[in-house]
């Protein structure tokens, strides 16, 4: 897919993306893969907030943990800023993992609790090298207030913070090695709703002040309405919808979505949807069904969609949508 709408160079561009795990053995042979993510392609601009939707299992980690370098694709391509990454030696990968930082969902289970804040926060700054022992303790001291935490939570320990103040200890880790985007994997869903709103706030400020892309993961869609500038949507390792926020929530083009959105409680009782239930479970990311993956549970499915696989169309300026029905929606 050719992504018309964006003017710019992108930062980060994804083609053909694709992650098959083995499958856990024994129960089902020794052939089978996890079908994670399937020839997905995107691409990121400078300075935007990209957000990726879908199911739990869908394959959003898996796309945010290949983007940081932390596992290789089984194929595809992946460029950051005009540079192929995607078959980087490790040694080779070591300064684009510097520039993309990854923040977690449980900023506890990655924290080592044993480390005091300071040291946490100065981990990265170490790895990379940047800056001697007092340059690192001055920063850390700046990132702190930057994230705003109190200048003594260096000497503390992560297990003496809230979850909101975890989750800032943990930008302030991403930050400390001065990165140009940010993969956020459910940054806010393990927080109380009244926190989430802070630290989206301060990701929010902090992208303007320190001028920062991020991929934005969430299964929440008012957060993603909320935060996001474009919204990917992927259902069982594939993208289904790709289109700006505006664009994507006034008139979702694709069946997934619109069966995303209508569950989704809306603030605005206007733009209030019949909810639409999908029939049936996902199906097992195995054994995927053959043609459209959505179509053994789409209402719109015909014959042709068990044959074909839809790949990206451009249905509005900016608004892709991978199904073979232009007829609908
Ligand atoms: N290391 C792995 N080995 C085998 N299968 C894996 C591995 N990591 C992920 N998977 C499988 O890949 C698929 C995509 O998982 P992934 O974690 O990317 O989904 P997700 O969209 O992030 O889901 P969630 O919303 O629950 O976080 C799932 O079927 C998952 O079980
Ligand atoms: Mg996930």
């Amino acid at each position: 897919m050719k992504d018309i709408a964006s003017e710019t160079r992108p930062l980060f561009e994804a083609r053909d993306l694709t992650k098959r795990f083995p499958a856990p053995s024994g129960l089902l042979g020794p052939k089978k893969q996890v079908h994670a993510v399937e020839g997905v392609t995107f691409s990121i601009r400078k300075g935007e907030v990209f957000g990726l939707v879908g199911e739990s299992g869908s394959g959003k980690t898996t796309v945010g943990r290949m983007l940081v370098g932390l596992i290789p694709p089984t194929s595809g391509n992946m460029v950051f800023d005009g540079k192929e990454i995607a078959d980087l030696p490790p040694a080779k990968m070591q300064p684009y993992r510097r520039r993309v930082q990854m923040i977690f969902q449980d900023p506890f289970a990655s924290l080592n609790p044993r480390r005091r804040v300071g040291d946490l926060v100065a981990e990265g700054m170490e790895i990379h090298r940047l800056g001697n022992r007092a340059e690192q303790r001055e920063e850390v001291a700046r990132l702190l207030d930057l994230v705003g935490l109190p200048a003594d939570a260096a000497r503390r320990f992560p297990h003496e913070f809230s979850g909101g103040q975890r989750q800032r200890i943990g930008i302030a880790r991403a930050l400390a090695v001065k990165p140009d985007m940010l993969v956020a994997d459910e940054p806010v869903s393990a927080l109380d709703v009244s926190v989430q709103a802070q630290v989206l706030n301060l990701l929010h400020d902090l992208k303007e002040k320190l001028d920062l892309t991020i991929l934005f993961i969430s299964h929440d869609l008012a957060v993603v309405e909320h935060f996001c500038d474009r919204v990917a949507v992927m259902y069982l390792g594939h993208l289904m919808e790709l289109a700006p926020r505006e664009s994507l929530f006034a008139r979702p083009r694709h069946p997934y979505t619109e069966a995303l959105l209508s569950a989704a409680p809306v603030p605005d009782p206007a733009r209030k949807r019949a909810r639409i239930v999908m029939e049936g479970d996902v199906p097992s990311p195995i054994d995927p069904p053959s043609g459209c993956v959505l179509r053994t549970r789409c209402r719109y499915a015909t014959a042709d969609c068990a044959q074909t696989r839809p790949t990206m169309n451009q249905v509005a300026p900016g608004h892709f949508k991978a199904c073979l029905r232009d007829d609908i929606l």
